[in-house]
Order: structure tokens, then sequence, then C-alpha cells
């Protein structure tokens, strides 16, 4: 019986969705077929609209071939999106101004002060893009380093804006697995009197085991990604994923 099992079923993985990729003007013969994101139930989990833009980044970053370059460029492109997409989720109140020809414009601005934290190394790589969009925004750190052998999250050291309470917080982490460590994480930034709600967690890739543990325990913490991936392997690695994200970033 087991033999009629594919690959994914046999490991207990999901089937990843696939769709039809390319611009709308093209025939449905003329679109070729790709992985997209798997659909989860996690109402506070926001998925990256699955452009032919972001698979064709993401194809960069998974492929082992990749230099590291290239790996940089492309995650940084697709880190940006996610900062973009993160910012839409921040409350706006009313803002009206008048423009060099006298007329007036009814917009919005951004309500309360935010701050990024990263979670030390990964999450590191995705400073650039906050710093992008956020000019001198204050970046906190925490150093958490998952156990290569038991996958269990160790905290070494946190170091976070002193009002961090007051501000939304972007926390940044490529990879969410087990969810160990950006849990952790959050945990230090309760500690510090951060609300849950204030918190967006910024993410690249994600199981749906790390997406569902996350969301049972914080329910009210929006978490935006650009992909949720398949499962873990037996090692605890993202399937398909792209491998050791802070490897490919800063040593390999
Ligand atoms: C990676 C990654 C996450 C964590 C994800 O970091 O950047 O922090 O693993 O795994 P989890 O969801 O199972 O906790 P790692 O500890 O390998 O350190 P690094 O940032 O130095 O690469
Ligand atoms: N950390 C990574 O960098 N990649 C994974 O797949 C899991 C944890």
């Amino acid at each position: 019986m087991a033999n009629h099992l594919n690959n994914n079923e046999r490991q207990g993985l999901q089937r990843a969705p696939s769709q039809l990729v390319g611009p709308d003007y093209k025939s449905s013969e003329e679109r070729p077929e790709a992985t997209v994101s798997t659909a989860i139930q996690q109402k506070n989990v926001v998925i990256l609209p699955q452009t032919p833009q972001l698979i064709a980044l993401l194809t960069m970053i998974r492929d082992k071939n990749t230099n590291r370059a290239d790996f940089i460029f492309y995650s940084n492109r697709i880190n940006r999106l996610l900062v973009e997409e993160a910012l839409n989720h921040l409350p706006v109140h009313p803002h009206t101004i008048t423009t060099p020809v006298g007329r007036t414009y009814a917009g919005v601005k951004f309500e309360g002060k935010i701050c990024g934290v990263s979670i030390m190394r990964a999450g590191e790589a995705m400073e650039q893009a906050l710093r992008e969009c956020c000019r001198s925004v204050r970046i906190g750190k925490i150093l958490i380093q998952r156990d290569e052998e038991t996958s269990k999250p160790r905290l070494f050291y946190d170091k976070l804006p002193e009002d961090v309470k007051d501000r939304w917080v972007l926390l940044l982490d490529p990879m969410l697995a087990t969810g160990g460590s950006a849990l952790m994480a959050v945990d230090v930034l309760r500690s510090k009197g951060v609300p849950e709600e204030r918190i967006l967690f910024l993410n690249l890739i994600a199981s749906p085991e790390g997406a569902a543990n996350f969301s049972k325990k914080y329910p009210r913490l929006r978490i935006v990604t650009a992909f949720v991936d398949e499962g873990l392997d037996e090692k605890n690695y993202i399937v398909p994923g792209l491998g050791d994200f802070g490897d490919r970033f800063y040593t390999l």
C-alpha cells in the first residue's frame, strides 16, 4: 500500500498547490504552471499575492545553484515586498493637505510610532528593506539560535528601544519552521509590555506547522509571509524551502 503514496504523503506533508502563472493577456497554454503558496486557515496570516514577480524571485532564492550575491539581491527584493505589505496593516488617521495648485486632498497619515526587531542572525538580513521604507527607523535585536540537534531555540541576548511597549513592532525573521524561535522572540517582546496585537511578524517562508503553532499561542498577532511551504523534514528544515537562510545570506 505504501508504494502508492507519493513522497509528500509518505512524509505526511500536504501536496503543494499549483497555478498558471503569467500575465492575463497570455493564453492558459502560454502560462506555465508553478507551485504556489499552500492556503492555510489561520486568519491572522497574510500571504503575499502569488504574482509572477514573486514566484520568479522565490525561484531564484530557492535554487541551490544561486550564488550568494544573487541570493542577497533577490531576497532583499522579496523583503521589500513584505515590508510594503506589512505597512498596510498599520492604522492611519485622516490627514488633509493643500496641493501646490491650491486644492485640498483628503489623505491619511500613519498613526503611532514603529520600530523593527530582528531575530539574529537571519532576521538582520531584512533590516535593509525596512530602512529603505522607513528612514531612520529604530531597530532592536534579539539573538536566538536554534539548537542544530534538538531544534529548540536558545535566547542569548536582547537589546530593544526603551519605549518598545509604546510602538508597533515589525518583528523580522525570514524562516518560520517549528515556530520556536519566533515564539520565544514574541515572549521577550511581551515581557517588555508590547501588546500582542501591536506586533507584525514579517517572514519570507513559513511552514504550516509553524504558522499554526504561532496562531494558536498568539491569535491576535499578524504574520505577513511571502509563502507557506509544504512542511518540515526530519531535521525540521522547511521543505521545499531554501536551506539555511543565514548561511546562504552571510557565509556560504
Ligand atoms: C533560523 C531562522 C529562524 C529559525 C527558524 O535561525 O532564521 O530564526 O531558524 O526555526 P524555528 O522556527 O524552528 O525556530 P537559526 O537559529 O538557524 O540561526 P541563524 O539566524 O544564525 O541562521
Ligand atoms: N532555518 C533555516 O534557515 N531554514 C530552515 O528551513 C529552517 C530553519
